[in-house]
């Protein structure tokens, strides 16, 4: 099962031109959908104007070569290690649905594409890389849903409380696992039950790709944009405004007003808020 190409078998029902035409319509709601985005909210005008006024505060040039560098370092970083994340288990859990998003997407369109019948045979490495894909989309992103996020672990709400920020999530999960279950239907002769996963599976992939501007989709392009400005605004001296973090063992800092207090403290104060987690509720 996990060696068959899914799309090449659903040939048989179902015309590739018609699949190909369907992915080609997803990566257009996506696109659209983020342009749509940017102009509703401007985000991309409050981002170049506020690099611009950011250029005229800045305390030094960052030339060309330097964000070359800095753009490497965030896609290197902040985007393929996932290194915002505090959460040690969060991170986890998104890098699992990252990768696997990725590898499921990209196996989806290499195969719908380029072997879209059982006349091209199929490598075997593709349908079982779709498969493990799909599987890490559904391990991080059901334990991030039942277990991680802030709304069950911080706030004690039930697991099965939804908001319209849960939209990407819900419909990246379900799209994925109807996916996996139709492919397992359709592999095992699993008669109506195929088509009706395949039903759910066309539903929620269409879902999740058609309400990028309603849903936080797009936080995959956006994310690292903000990412990069924030190295800039480091390198540049501007830091959003915020000063320095405080170098204690400095005895210039150690010695101005705000730090008084702490002249004679440790240098590790120990966890402070973080010495628990947060489950008052
Ligand atoms: C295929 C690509 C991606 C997928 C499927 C994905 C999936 C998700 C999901 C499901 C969440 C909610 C889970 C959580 O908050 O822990 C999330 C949040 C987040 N993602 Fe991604 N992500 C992708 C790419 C990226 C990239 C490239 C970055 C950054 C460079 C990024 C940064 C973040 C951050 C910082 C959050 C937390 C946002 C918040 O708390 O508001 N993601 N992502």
């Amino acid at each position: 099962m996990i060696n068959t190409n899914p799309f090449a078998e659903l040939s048989a029902s179902i015309d590739p031109v018609i699949m190909q035409t369907y992915i080609i319509v997803m990566v257009v709601l996506v696109v659209g959908g983020t342009i749509f985005d940017m102009v509703h909210k401007k985000s991309a005008q409050y981002f170049f104007a506020k690099m611009e006024t950011d250029k005229a505060k800045a305390k030094r040039e960052v030339g060309g070569g330097e964000k070359i560098s800095l753009a490497i370092q965030t896609a290197l970083i902040e985007g393929a290690t996932s290194s915002e994340f505090c959460n040690p288990m969060r991170r986890i859990a998104h890098l699992l649905g990252m990768y696997g998003f990725v590898l499921y997407v990209a196996t989806t369109a290499i195969m719908v594409f380029g072997f879209p019948t059982p006349a091209t045979p199929t490598p075997e490495i593709l349908p079982t890389l779709w498969w493990i894909g799909g599987l890490m989309v559904c391990v991080g992103g059901y334990w991030f849903w039942f277990f991680i996020r802030v709304d069950v672990s911080a706030e004690g709400h039930s697991p099965f409380r939804l908001v319209r920020a849960d939209l990407f999530i819900v419909s990246l999960l379900l799209s994925t696992t109807f996916g996996l279950i139709w492919a397992y239907a359709q592999a095992t002769g699993g008669g109506t039950w195929t088509t009706i996963f395949l039903g759910l599976y066309l539903l929620s992939t269409t879902v999740l790709f058609g309400s990028v501007p309603w849903s936080k989709f797009s936080h995959m392009f956006f994310k690292p944009a903000a990412a990069l400005e924030k190295r800039i605004s480091v390198a540049n001296g501007t830091r959003a405004n915020l000063p320095e973090p405080a170098d204690r063992t400095n005895p210039a800092v150690r010695d101005s007003h705000s730090m008084e207090l702490l002249k004679d403290a440790p240098q590790s104060m120990g966890l402070g808020i973080k010495r628990e987690q947060p489950r008052h509720y």
